[in-house]
């Protein structure tokens, strides 16, 4: 695992450069992409370079890491939504390249079979874009989550309905229960991992995973036993790094 401490702006440079070896590298290249606040530097950069010198996002897939069940797609704080504001509609991907877990089906469990296939079928994930909750999870893979999960149904903490209902006004209530989420193993089978963390609150869980022991009580540890692992953070949510 490398671990990069640098201003924001500087993970984001970073963060983009690799993106953009794989757009330029790959003939269909396919990304993971987080959602959450932790990835908009990086958004915005590849925003700027496709706007400034046309980098092109045309023969690249995408696939999203979760998605709150029960919200209507085109709410606005869905994760597809938040992926099509923040992402898709500033690039030029091709039409329905970018897709998530799909929490509005009556199946649940057949959209989350059907979703592994999806990435399967396009060849996997080149490189996976993460952020972290403050509990260390990844995706929405909670502590106690299997370190060999697959794409599923779970419930969020009550931390996290916390420190997500800054998106809904800060109304609880209105933050949904469920989730369809990415696995461990399914986020453990990108190539590259690329996650990104800023900010003091974030301090316990990077030094969790990059210090503590693999556990899946910090769910985010398992990435040091991925073999291309990269942790981008700024110096508060280095300061309990030893
Ligand atoms: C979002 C996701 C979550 C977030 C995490 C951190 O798709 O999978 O794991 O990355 O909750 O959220 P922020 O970046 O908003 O602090």
């Amino acid at each position: 695992m490398e671990v990069v401490i640098q201003p924001v702006e500087v993970l984001a440079q970073l963060a983009a450069n690799a993106i953009e070896r794989v757009l330029q590298e790959r003939p269909t290249p396919v990304l993971g992409l987080a959602t959450g606040s932790s990835p908009l530097p990086i958004y915005d950069e590849l925003a700027r370079r496709h706007a400034d010198r046309g980098l092109s996002f045309a023969r690249a897939r995408g696939f999203t890491l979760d998605e709150y069940v029960g919200l209507p797609a085109d709410h606005p704080e869905s994760y597809r939504s938040v992926i099509d504001r923040e992402l898709v509609s500033r690039v030029d991907f091709a039409p329905g390249a970018v897709q998530g877990p799909d929490g509005a089906a009556d199946d649940l469990r057949a959209a989350c079979a059907a979703y592994e296939e999806a990435i399967a079928a396009a060849g996997g994930v080149e490189l996976q874009i993460l952020g972290i909750g403050t509990d260390g999870h990844i995706a929405f893979n909670e502590p106690g989550s299997s370190l060999a999960s697959r794409t599923r149904i779970k419930t969020l903490t009550d931390q996290t309905r916390a420190d997500n209902a800054r998106f809904f006004d800060g109304d609880l209530e209105a933050v949904p229960r469920h989730c369809l989420t990415q696995g461990l193993g399914t986020i453990m089978s990108a190539r590259h991992l690329v996650l990104i963390a800023t900010g003091t609150g974030k301090a316990e869980a990077v030094h969790q995973l990059v210090e503590g022991p693999v556990s899946a009580l910090w769910p985010a540890t398992i990435m040091q036993h991925h073999p291309h692992a990269t942790v981008l953070v700024d110096d508060a949510a280095a300061s309990r790094l030893q």
